[in-house]
């Protein structure tokens, strides 16, 4: 089973510190084998070219965008599409992450478009599903992301779902005030969501206060085929520990 590794880096990095640490990440993987495990990054727009040239030579790496608008050029001021993106040497497209539903006006249908835009371009996309705390508090957190899935996959075709990639990223584990969700809690919305996509997606990924505690815990739950990281990844230590708990994880007989 593939096990992929992701990091976004949000809004952080200038160009310097983006290439330092892909030079060191080709570095540290150059003659090594990743087993069954895939890394990918996903560096602010600016910084996807420069990463993407740094790991040139290592290809095994996949280089995302956090965002790509869905229209493929434009008078759309501000934005970046995914062709352009591509250009860049991104081959993931980061859609709908809480942060940007909350502070972007990413709306389903701005999430669905995205999609779309980035199958149409032949990336993957990596969407991004999670619900808020009082929902969670409610009861409901598996209903709303099953349906938050639904309505940016509903009409896909076979071929087209099996190239995406869904993180499962509650947005109540989060960030600094986000707290790390226990393997009790995701449980359900990944027997779920595995019940929903597991056989029809690329892969099911956890995120959200992964650290190098709790990773070899969360990849042992049943549908999580990877972790999407965010803080604990930033330093390139901390990433590559993770590809080592995820070889560990990929190698381990069950
Ligand atoms: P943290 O790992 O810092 O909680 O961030 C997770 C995330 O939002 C990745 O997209």
């Amino acid at each position: 089973m593939t096990v992929w590794i992701g990091t976004s880096w949000k809004m952080n990095k200038t160009l310097a510190e983006a290439t330092d640490w892909a030079q060191g990440l080709a570095e540290a993987l150059s003659g090594r084998q990743l087993d069954q495990v895939q890394p990918f990054v996903i560096p602010p727009a600016t910084a996807i070219a420069a990463v993407a040239q740094a790991l040139s030579e290592e290809p095994r790496v996949l280089v995302g965008a956090q965002n790509a608008h869905w229209e493929p050029a434009g008078a759309w001021t501000g934005e970046v599409s995914v062709p352009q993106v591509a250009d860049a040497g991104a081959r993931i497209v980061e859609i709908g992450h809480s942060e940007r539903r909350e502070h972007f006006a990413e709306t389903d249908e701005t999430v669905r478009a995205k999609v779309a835009a980035t199958l149409a371009h032949g990336l993957i996309p990596l969407l991004c599903i999670g619900e808020p705390g009082a929902v969670k508090d409610a009861g409901g957190s598996t209903r709303f992301v099953l349906d938050q899935a639904h309505r940016a996959l509903e009409g896909l075709e076979e071929e087209q779902l099996g190239r995406v990639l869904i993180a499962y990223e509650p947005i109540w584990a989060i960030g600094e005030h986000g707290r790390p969700a226990t393997v009790a809690e995701l449980e359900e919305p990944f027997t779920a969501l595995g019940a929903a996509y597991g056989h029809q997606v690329q892969g099911l990924l956890y995120g959200g206060s992964v650290n190098l505690d709790n990773a070899a815990e969360l990849l042992g739950i049943a549908h999580v085929a990877g972790l999407f990281v965010g803080r604990t990844a930033w330093q390139l230590e901390g990433y590559l520990r993770l590809l080592e708990i995820a070889a560990d994880h990929s190698t381990r007989p069950r």
